[in-house]
């Protein structure tokens, strides 16, 4: 008799934003007439830029023509890809990165959720609190985070490093020494950042410990101040403790393109076993590369025109953060984030729950958000509002909140 893996029945709930689509979907349909403003997810609102766009049709004509076809990809992408972006994202900023250290893949998501199958399950696990899903809930299907604590809702084999208003919202090191460490900065849901000085202190820590950090760089284009880091190899040594992830979906709007990767370097190593070996192990046997049409619209990204497009698409959404900000904090919420991020994090009014306040906002003006106790048990009390909406609708749903 076939059994299951039973660390998926350790995970409480649904995903998270599986659950605010099925809220708003019993919602809408008891209330076909309301037209409700979605700043929940952050899915992007804006087309893709015009010179993706040209990248995308002539790849599919290029795929016409038994001359120009293509199957597979190769396994780490095609170099045209991985060229641009080791030149743009890394050697531009002084990062030395070799195109033989990326991995293209489908999206950030999956590999942040993928890439823990490389390491031994014997790993501790530290995690912001609050902190994006998909590094925890992934830990636990593999196994590696022991039960699910009703009490403390986190799991008792985790690290959680709280991040709260009294540290500005960014981690400070543990008490225990984990293996493996979790960032993502800017930070997904708080908004918050942190300075190159800071992220050397993870690095220092990490290469001193023995210590692997899995770095979440995909906001990376919403960075608006000097003094912080594009990507963790700006800093000394990230290449020996270091996997960085980062995404085409928040800069160049494609999360229903999908199109993302992993740099994982040659210097980083495991008791002699390089990491980029395992990765590339891995990758070559379970996945087979973003579809061409795809990797030739990415290439457009890092092209002038692409880059000048995209830019302005970064600062549209930008523009919306700051509608919400300055809207919110106008009104006499707390809010944070929103200058280096796409993310407005505010603190809920009248000491309502997370959960409370989405109900009212969705029940009472219509406006979807995500409760920051989605994210972690110090997520409690907070609420993520996303930039991706449309000006529009951005500026109607900051209206109906305030007129609350
Ligand atoms: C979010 O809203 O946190 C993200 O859009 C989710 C994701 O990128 O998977």
């Amino acid at each position: 008799m076939f059994t299951i893996n039973e660390n998926y029945l350790k995970l409480p709930g649904s995903y998270l934003f599986s659950d605010i689509a099925k809220k708003i979907a019993a919602y809408q349909k008891e209330n076909p007439e309301k037209e409700i403003i979605r700043l929940g997810i952050g899915d992007v609102t804006q087309p893709l830029a015009p010179a993706i766009i040209e990248a995308l049709h002539g790849a599919v004509e290029e795929m016409a023509h038994a001359e120009t076809f293509h199957g597979y990809a190769p396994d780490k992408g095609y170099v045209f890809l991985r060229e641009a972006i080791a030149k743009n994202d890394y050697q531009d900023r002084s990062c030395d990165i070799d195109p033989e250290e990326i991995f293209v893949s489908d999206g950030a998501k999956c590999d942040s959720g993928n890439i823990q199958e490389i390491l031994g399950l014997d790993n501790k696990i530290a995690v912001c609190d609050p902190v994006y899903p998909v590094y925890v809930d992934t830990n636990v299907m593999a196994g590696r985070t022991g039960n699910y604590n009703k009490t403390t809702q986190n799991f008792d084999g985790m690290i959680y490093m709280p991040c709260t208003a009294e540290n500005n919202f960014a981690p400070e090191f543990p008490k225990e020494t984990p293996d493996v460490i979790y960032l993502c900065f800017p930070n997904n849901p708080t908004g918050s950042t942190i300075s190159k000085e800071q992220l050397q202190g993870w690095v220092d820590y990490a290469n001193k410990n023995g210590s692997l950090i899995i770095y979440d760089a995909a906001y990376e284009a919403y960075i608006t101040e000097e003094d912080v880091p594009h990507s963790i190899y700006e800093c000394e040594g990230a290449k020996t403790c270091a996997i960085e992830l980062r995404s085409f979906s928040k800069n160049a709007g494609f999360t229903g393109v999908r199109l993302g990767f992993a740099v994982v370097p040659k210097d980083l190593k495991s008791g002699g076993v390089s990491l980029n070996d395992l990765w590339a192990r891995r990758h070559g046997t379970k996945y087979n590369g973003a579809p061409y049409i795809v990797q030739k619209a990415g290439a457009a990204v890092y092209t002038e025109a692409g880059k000048a497009q995209v830019k302005e698409q970064v600062a549209y959404y930008m523009r919306n953060a700051h509608t919400i900000y300055n809207g919110l904090k106008d009104a006499g919420y707390t809010v944070s984030g929103g200058v280096n991020a796409p993310y407005v994090w505010l603190k809920t009014p009248g000491n309502q729950t997370s959960w409370e306040f989405f109900d009212t906002l969705l029940h009472e003006v219509n406006v979807v958000g995500t409760p920051g106790s989605g994210f972690g048990a110090c997520g409690e009390g907070y609420f993520r509002l996303s930039a991706f909406g449309t000006y529009e609708n951005t500026i109607e749903a900051i209206k109906r909140i305030t007129k609350m």
